[in-house]
């Protein structure tokens, strides 16, 4: 492909997002921080597809797929509390826009398959889940399908974890040989890693629902109280005279997202010399946690009274997302020769 027409290709979908979530449960501190508050800024600027990966979801419980549609339904009114709006963005389900999976099946034709088993996702997931059988032609496809994702809606940019940036590298790679098949017709996007926040979880590993070591966005001001005042410390504070370091203390990472400078040169002065213990240290953090639920909790709730709300928002967003879907199928199918 010529430099001109990646070039021409780039502006016309230039400002386009689209980013997805597999429904695996509540939602919590991570992906609060990591992804739905830039989100949320995103759609400010940006013209953003947001979806619900329910497909992805099945790559890995497909014997197990009773949680989905509840799951689907909670997320959006997550989605909806943090304030992400269906008036700005596109807000849907994949499996409601079937082009994704048509897409899909183009990509599989023209994708060498050593290309997605040396994706590092698939061996890791596998070593990971095990006791689940991964090794379906599904969970091979997770990565294809991603790109489908992202293609179909000529994204120019993805904000994903750092852990999924080789699947927008494997996504560029299938643009740029379809076009080479068959012409100009996808823009290559770029991978958008959010700065802020990899949110520890209460045992300091990465904040997981599977870890169980999650504070959720519906988790009440107690809950998040006895969660986070349990969340370990730096270990060398083993007794309250015992001096610690901040940096080495995953709870502080939280007062690095939640608290002002103010707040944390005093902590971190009381840490280093055991002048304040780690209960009286983490109710600064824990208190600015719980003002932050707070308010999404309480549109939450008022969500839950309107009946449907999900259902019409879904609604709304698939008429949208299909629209999109659908021009851009009638080109693949045109430059495949389909028509
Ligand atoms: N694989 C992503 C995750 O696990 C979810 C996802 C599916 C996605 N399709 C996408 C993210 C398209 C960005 C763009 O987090
Ligand atoms: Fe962490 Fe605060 Fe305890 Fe220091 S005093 S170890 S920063 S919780």
């Amino acid at each position: 492909m010529s430099n001109n027409q990646q070039t021409s290709d780039e502006s016309r979908s230039s400002g386009i997002v689209v980013s997805g979530t597999r429904p695996t449960g509540a939602l919590h501190l991570g992906h609060l921080n990591g992804a739905l508050k830039n989100w949320v800024q995103l759609q400010k600027t940006a013209r953003c597809f947001f979806f619900v990966a329910d497909w992805h979801a099945l790559t890995t419980d497909y014997a197990e797929p009773g949680g989905i549609a509840e799951n689907t339904r909670a997320m959006i009114l997550d989605w909806l509390a943090v304030g992400l709006d269906p008036d700005v963005s596109v807000l849907f389900r994949q499996s409601q826009v079937p082009e994704h999976a048509e897409l899909h099946l183009l990509f599989s034709m023209i994708i060498p398959v050593p290309w997605l088993e040396r994706v590092p996702s698939y061996k890791e997931q596998q070593d990971q889940l095990q006791g689940r059988d991964l090794s379906t032609y599904g969970f091979l496809g997770y990565p294809l399908l991603q790109s489908a994702d992202i293609l179909l809606y000529k994204a120019a940019r993805v904000p994903v974890g750092e852990d999924q940036l080789p699947h927008v590298e494997l996504t560029r790679e299938v643009a740029r040989r379809f076009n080479r098949f068959y012409g100009p017709v996808f823009p290559e996007p770029t991978g958008m890693v959010v700065e802020a926040a990899r949110v520890p979880g209460t045992d300091g590993r990465k904040m997981s629902k599977s870890y169980g070591n999650a504070v959720a966005l519906t988790d009440d001001a107690d809950a998040v109280h006895t969660k986070l005042v349990r969340m370990v410390t730096d270990p060398r504070r083993q007794r309250r005279s015992d001096p610690g370091d901040p940096k080495d203390c995953p709870a502080f990472r939280l007062h690095e997202i939640y608290c002002t400078e103010q707040e944390r040169a005093e902590v971190t002065q009381g840490c280093r010399t055991a002048s304040i213990g780690c209960v009286d240290c983490k109710k600064v953090m824990i208190r600015r946690v719980q003002d932050e639920l707070a308010p999404i909790q309480e549109r939450r709730r008022e969500l839950t009274l309107r009946r449907g709300i999900t259902e019409e928002v879904l609604a709304e967003g698939r008429k949208q997302a299909a629209a999109v879907a659908e021009t851009t199928m009638g080109e693949v199918r045109g430059a495949m020769g389909l028509l």
